[in-house]
């Protein structure tokens, strides 16, 4: 969804605990990264928390860790999540920038 002026957010992305692990997460979010480019956005962010492998996931795709919102799981969601036995607490934000050489 757009954030603000050439800026967008991806707010979610699954793929079925069956099918992971097969290139699919990958394939859909270069899909997601092209179409905003596309639209002449200057850059794309994501939120995750911070362990864990997403966050392989999104940098590895060319997104930087560009703030950290603590407590958002804790404030946000009316379940603890817990991840591996550890409970999110804080968000990291990840932005890919289009127009920077260094993103
Ligand atoms: C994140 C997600 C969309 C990736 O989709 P995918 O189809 O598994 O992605 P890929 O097959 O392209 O794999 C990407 C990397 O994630 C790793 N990975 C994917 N699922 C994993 C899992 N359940 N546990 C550990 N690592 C996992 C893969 O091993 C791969 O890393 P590698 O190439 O170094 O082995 C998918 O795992 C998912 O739906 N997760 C649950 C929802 C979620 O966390 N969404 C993101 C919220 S921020």
């Amino acid at each position: 969804m757009p954030i603000a002026e050439r800026a967008w957010e991806l707010m979610a992305i699954a793929v079925a605990p069956t099918q992971q692990c097969q290139g699919l997460g990958t394939a859909l979010l270069q899909w997601v990264i092209d179409a905003v480019r596309d639209s002449g956005a200057s850059r794309l962010e994501v939120g995750t928390g911070t362990f864990g492998y997403q966050l392989a996931f999104y940098q590895r795709a060319g997104f930087r860790v560009s703030a950290i919102e603590r407590d958002f799981f804790l404030t946000h969601y009316p379940e603890p999540i817990f991840e591996r036995g550890i409970q999110l607490c804080d968000m990291l934000r990840l932005t890919l920038h289009y127009d920077r050489s260094n993103p």
